[in-house]
């Protein structure tokens, strides 16, 4: 594995070789085992849209691992000027020892890869989370024991969190079922990926896609930079894409819930299950630690 820019990109092998790693680290940091297994190593960090656990979460994991993390706003990088991705990817290769990066297109994620001599990490783009939802595949295997066979749910707008559900929940053996509004669907390439698993379901119910549920996903109505959508999207989603009492009804007992945060309650959750789901969602975050540790260990340790 050289780079993780995509869970369409990373084999079902490489993703639980990834999971199990991330077990690994995570045991060893509960009880003061510390490798240093990148040790002066340098992670570059570059942020063209805000962020609350990817940037410490990356940054103290580096830390943790004996390197050290830049946090590089595109603002005061000469990219927010216009300099080309391509040009960024060659110099920072010289300097650094891997980037991560959280932009807006896929593209540019893929152009830094193929420019730059160093693994590339997937921060976050429009299209896809993969550090996220391994994060999240993490949790769901630590609190039901096994991922195979368990029903992933998703309820809301088809984003970069339904597309990196979808293909790391099935590329980890699980049923998907996605509910969204019509016109709000997970990105062609993703179903297309999904069409010949017979586990997968497209629907515009989200009672029908929770029913028997063993995890129920939810994420943002308007994600950054969708802002000026905001209230049209509000009255789409509005009354219906939301994970309350009623849809937790028909899944299954025992069901979890799980959210990538930040969360907007009352709107694609409500307080009341946000709260009682809680410690669920917050091992979800504490697990980009770990999960992230174990991204760059597989991609840069030497
Ligand atoms: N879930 C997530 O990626 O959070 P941040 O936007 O705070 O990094
Ligand atoms: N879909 C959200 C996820 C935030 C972590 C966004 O892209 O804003």
């Amino acid at each position: 594995m050289k780079h993780l820019l995509s869970l369409l990109t990373t084999t079902p092998q490489e993703i639980s070789e990834l999971l199990n790693l991330a077990d690994q680290l995570k045991y060893e940091n509960k009880n003061g085992i510390s490798h240093k297994r990148l040790k002066g190593q340098t992670l570059g960090m570059i942020f063209q849209k805000s962020s609350t656990r990817t940037r410490v979460s990356f940054e103290t994991g580096m830390y943790q691992l004996g390197g050290q993390a830049l946090f590089l706003s595109s603002r005061d990088l000469q990219i927010g000027r216009g300099e080309p991705i391509e040009d960024t990817a060659r110099v920072l290769s010289r300097y650094l020892d891997g980037i991560m990066i959280r932009t807006f297109a896929q593209s540019e994620v893929e152009n830094l890869a193929k420019y730059g001599s160093i693994p590339i990490i997937n921060g976050l783009t429009d299209f896809c989370h993969p550090c996220q939802v391994l994060a999240d595949l993490l949790t769901v295997r630590e609190y039901k024991g096994h991922l195979d066979g368990l029903k992933l749910c998703y309820i809301g707008d088809g984003n970069n969190m339904a597309n990196s559900l979808i293909v790391g929940g099935l590329k980890t053996g699980m049923r998907v079922s996605v509910a969204c509004p019509e016109g709000y669907d997970p990105d062609k390439q993703v179903l297309t990926f999904a069409k010949p698993y017979q586990g997968f379901r497209l629907l515009r119910d989200p009672m029908e896609a929770a029913a028997d549920a063993d995890v129920i996903f939810t994420d943002v109505w308007a994600s950054m930079g969708q802002e000026e959508e905001a209230a049209e999207r509000r009255k789409v989603f509005e009354g219906v894409y939301q994970v309350n009492k009623k849809l937790l009804s028909v899944a299954n007992s025992g069901c979890m819930v799980q959210h990538c945060l930040p969360a907007h309650r009352g709107e694609e959750i409500t307080a009341d299950v946000f709260e009682s789901h809680a410690q669920e969602i917050f091992d979800e975050a504490e697990n980009r630690l770990h999960a992230q540790k174990a991204v760059m260990v597989t991609l840069m340790e030497r």
